[in-house]
């Protein structure tokens, strides 16, 4: 089944999820995303009925109102993002920067869509008096309204009537789960979303992070953390302090969209953290690394 993914956002798992969802015990009850973003991880579980219900969060509030709109009122927001769409026609980046000031005023979640559809990157990004001031990819309308509508009704019905949705710094989501449920992390990396207003960008602090994890492991909650990457020789985030007792495994995430750019065949590495506790679950034998590009297993390089 074709996943959904109604929100285009930097940083997104959705490619990724193939090889995350394999390492999920069985049986969750709720997955916790407390750095959602696009949510990629819940939405492609929920496909796979991995969990029963989902907690969305990000620090992010309009994004998390958008959120709301999505799984609650698909219909509306869809129809607010093709009236946006088809009345950018021939007035693009008039039209874009007038989007923009009015999400800069009200914050509305229509708008912050077609942001998203429009702007560079998917990449949100606000100066340091909170206004959204990424400029729009001129070589792009954004995503068709009815490939829009297709993926937020296919969401909607997903995670309607099972997801809680809020906007909260993430140590108070963490504080909720409990041993049958699953937490997936995907927080910010120090240098890539570390800039522009704090409140949205916050590289997390690795001294409260840890802390947190080990909270984790002491009320025996399993947890996934896709946390440092390589691209290259090039590597980025920090590791994480061996007397946690996770499980690392790489995953090849084949060439980067640069790499590719520059001709060059650096492959990019994501880098997964499975918790003791999960590891203990799961038939340690059945652990993979899956490599896209081939398709093929290979056994995985994990350390404790
Ligand atoms: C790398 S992105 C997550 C991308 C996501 N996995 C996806 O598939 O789209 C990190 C997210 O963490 C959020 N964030 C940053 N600091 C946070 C905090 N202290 N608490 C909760 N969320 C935070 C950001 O707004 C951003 O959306």
């Amino acid at each position: 089944m074709k996943v959904p993914h109604p929100i285009p956002y930097q940083g997104s798992k959705r490619n990724l999820a193939k090889y995350i969802l394999p390492f999920f015990p069985q049986d969750v009850d709720i997955l916790f995303e407390p750095f959602a973003g696009s949510a990629a991880i819940s939405i492609a579980a929920a496909v796979h009925r991995k969990a029963a219900r989902f907690h969305i969060n990000d620090v992010n509030q309009p994004l998390v109102g958008l959120w709301n709109e999505i799984i609650n009122h698909p219909k509306k927001i869809s129809e607010q993002y093709r009236g946006l769409w088809l009345k950018q026609q021939g007035n693009g980046r008039k039209y874009y920067d007038f989007v923009r000031d009015e999400f800069n005023k009200t914050k509305r979640p229509e708008h912050l869509l077609y942001l998203l559809a429009r702007c560079v990157k998917a990449s949100v990004r606000y100066n340091a008096n909170g206004e959204f001031n990424q400029s729009p990819d001129n070589r792009r309308l954004g995503r068709n309204p009815q490939q829009m509508t297709d993926d937020i009704l296919s969401v909607s019905k997903l995670l309607l009537g099972k997801t809680v949705t809020t906007s909260t710094d993430y140590k108070e989501v963490l504080s909720l789960a409990e041993p049958t449920d699953l937490v997936y992390m995907d927080p910010p990396y120090q240098g890539v979303c570390a800039t522009g207003d704090p409140r949205y960008f916050s590289g997390i602090d690795f001294n409260e992070f840890i802390p947190e994890l080990k909270r984790l492991n002491k009320r025996n909650v399993p947890y996934i953390l896709s946390y440092d990457g390589r691209t290259g020789k090039k590597s980025y985030g920090q590791s994480s302090p061996e007397e946690l007792g996770m499980y690392r495994l790489e995953i090849d995430a084949g060439r980067s969209t640069q790499s590719t750019l520059l001709g060059r065949d650096d492959v990019t590495y994501e880098s997964v953290y499975l918790s003791k506790n999960l590891v203990e679950q799961l038939d340690i034998a059945s652990i993979h690394i899956i490599n896209k590009k081939k398709a093929i297993r290979q056994p995985a390089l994990f350390e404790l």
